[in-house]
């Protein structure tokens, strides 16, 4: 069985800040520097710390070879990256003293994912294959469309939210690995309770996962309910950590570890990113989230 995440592949601009900037004001980065990231290229160097067979696919400026070449360092196979005019996608993140953070991005490349694209990709995937994605590139809609008529199993992972995201059909897909805002957005209801209820009546085959940042997270399909504790740690920044949980944890599943295990290394992996700073360049070996687990014990 073969992994394919279709996503995102951003430059990373970091500013330190103490604060958020706020409406009309200028504040000063403590420092800067620029990383690789992006919600899709996080995610399949997270997966490859678990999973041989990690292709990812998307779109890069053609004098950036270097992006390729690290993410051939960090074992994804890089095949279906494809080259365009178009700048590689942007973001430009403020970490405050908190290690909390805020992005805007610039989609660049990203956004040129057309059907021809999308349908000589998953030419090469058959049915049984998992298709991961999130909410970084154009055409999602299509791209689950034809994914769903082969017979992958897709998981979303639905971030950021916009108006596109909102309109998905979830019929389609396998699995949600989602933030407890997300969750919120996508059923349009407040309370946890309600929420499970609305997903596992509307959508009785989805495995579903909602993450509450320190609070841990909650698992559920039709069968059972898992609760997931976060593991305390210092943070320094963030960024990164919800992709961390969903490389580790759509990777380990698709080596057949239990739900229950997969979770846990997936907190671990979370935990260990945001004492780091940066995106992808915080995503643990899972030799050192082994080790953690058995300083947790
Ligand atoms: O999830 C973190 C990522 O979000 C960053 O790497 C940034 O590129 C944005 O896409």
């Amino acid at each position: 069985m073969k992994i394919l995440n279709f996503g995102s592949i951003n430059i990373d601009n970091f500013f330190s800040v103490d604060h958020i900037v706020r409406d009309g004001e200028t504040i000063d980065s403590k420092f800067y520097e620029e990383k690789l990231g992006g919600k899709g290229l996080n995610q399949s160097i997270a997966l490859a710390k678990v999973s041989k067979d990690v292709y990812h696919a998307g779109k890069l400026n053609i004098k950036d070879d270097f992006i390729l070449e690290y993410l051939k360092e960090n074992k994804v196979d890089t095949r279906y990256i494809k080259k365009t005019q178009a700048l590689t996608g942007s973001a430009f993140i403020q970490v405050d003293k908190n290690g909390e953070n805020s992005i805007v991005l610039d989609h660049g490349a990203n956004y040129q994912m057309d059907y021809q694209f999308i349908d000589e990709v998953l030419n090469n995937f058959e049915r049984g294959d998992i298709l991961l994605i999130q909410n970084e590139i154009n055409n999602l809609a299509y791209l689950i469309d034809k994914a769903f008529d082969k017979g992958m199993f897709i998981v979303l992972n639905p971030s950021p939210i916009n108006e596109a995201l909102l309109n998905l059909d979830l019929n389609k897909l396998n699995m949600l690995i989602m933030n407890e805002g997300e969750a919120k957005d996508i059923c349009k209801l407040n309370l946890e309770e309600e929420i499970i209820e609305k997903l596992k009546t509307y959508y009785k085959n989805l495995k579903v996962v909602i993450t509450y940042g320190k609070s841990g997270s909650i698992y559920f399909d039709s069968a059972i309910t898992l609760r997931q504790k976060a593991y305390k740690v210092d943070v320094v920044d963030t960024t990164g950590a919800g992709d961390t949980f969903t490389g580790f944890l759509v990777g380990l599943m698709a080596n057949d570890y239990p739900i229950k295990a997969a979770l846990n290394y997936a907190a671990l992996a979370a935990s260990l990113a945001v004492k780091v700073k940066g995106a992808s360049n915080s995503i643990p070996n899972f030799d050192k989230v082994e080790e953690f687990l058995k300083e947790s014990i």
